[in-house]
């Protein structure tokens, strides 16, 4: 068992700084020796190293219409996709730490290029599928699964031409978990494409174990493809993740949350993990960037098969 543990410590894809912290926070908790107790062998991957991310942030040019940091944002997921690349032919499984959730775009891209059988499970408060025309924020972090899916590609900034030679993410491939923060464009699109998408109510209507269950018979309907979980910290409540950006109410409990992941390792598909949106800069007090790094890092455990006893 091996495992790739890629350093994605970006914050261009959102306004608020201390979210490229994310896995400094994450590796002084201890995650590596947590994941080698579990009898994973860790090696770490830096692909970001050569960014000077405080200069290029600094870019007041670096826009295109609502967009902002196209440049950044794309040139930062364009390393992160070669490092998982990377990761995935060296027979790891990749473990991306971010960061804002711009990463995704270079952390689903890396999976879909060495293979594109791979479905997709987004666990968020978002979906994060703001085209450059629909978004309202310009953070492209809420657009990631657009870019990803080749949606309305002739609005894309010049820069991400490089995601056309990538097999596209075909919306039968994804599905959502814990979605409660969707912007009336994003409504639009999943409708429009049918894409799966188990919002709180659902969790709460059917339980959180019949909820996966549904979830991956839909994107993985023959149970034998790999499986990218793509976890954004703010799909759990921010009672137990409150150092978060776009923390949002009446979300996951700690305990739904980690069951997703531990059901997917009970699977053994899963392919790729990546956590994001760690911010400890937004704790009001030290429990909250505390509680909100420990439970980034049991979101890792659980996937890499701490709880399958
Ligand atoms: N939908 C909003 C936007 O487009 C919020 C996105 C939040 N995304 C996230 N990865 N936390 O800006
Ligand atoms: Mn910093
Ligand atoms: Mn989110
Ligand atoms: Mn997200």
């Amino acid at each position: 068992k091996k495992t790739t543990l890629v350093l994605a410590p970006f914050s261009g894809g959102q306004g608020k700084s201390g979210v490229e912290d994310g896995p400094e926070h994450m590796l002084k908790a201890g995650l590596q020796k947590e994941l080698e107790l579990l009898g994973w062998d860790v090696a770490i991957s830096e692909p970001l190293k050569d960014l000077d991310l405080d200069k290029e942030k600094k870019n007041a040019k670096d826009v295109f219409g609502k967009c902002k940091r196209p440049a950044l944002v794309s040139d930062s997921a364009q390393k992160i996709y070669k490092g998982v690349r990377e990761a995935i032919q060296n027979k790891t499984l990749p473990l991306t730490i971010g960061g804002d959730h711009s990463i995704g775009i270079g952390t689903l891209a890396g999976s879909l290029a060495e293979n594109p059988e791979t479905c997709v499970l987004w666990i968020d408060a978002h979906a994060d599928i703001n085209t450059p025309s629909t978004t309202d924020s310009g953070n492209l972090h809420g657009c990631p699964v657009s870019f990803v899916m080749g949606l309305d590609r002739a609005a894309w900034p010049p820069q991400f031409s490089w995601l056309d030679s990538v097999t596209t993410l075909h919306p039968s491939k994804i599905a959502y978990i814990g979605l409660r923060d969707v912007d009336v464009g994003e409504r639009k699109i999943l409708r429009d494409h049918g894409i799966a998408a188990f919002s709180m109510y659902h969790v709460d209507k059917y339980g959180i174990a019949k909820v996966v269950e549904m979830a991956l018979a839909k994107v993985n309907p023959s149970g034998t493809n790999p499986v990218h979980v793509s976890y954004d910290v703010d799909a759990i409540d921010p009672l137990y993740t409150p150092a978060t950006g776009t923390p949002v109410r009446g979300g996951l409990t700690l305990r739904e949350g980690l069951f997703i992941v531990e059901a997917v390792a009970e699977t053994g598909n899963l392919s790729a993990l990546d956590v994001v949106e760690t911010n400890p800069a937004l704790a009001l007090q030290d429990t909250h960037a505390l509680d909100t790094v420990s439970a980034g890092c049991a979101i890792a455990r659980c996937a890499l098969g701490e709880t399958l006893l």
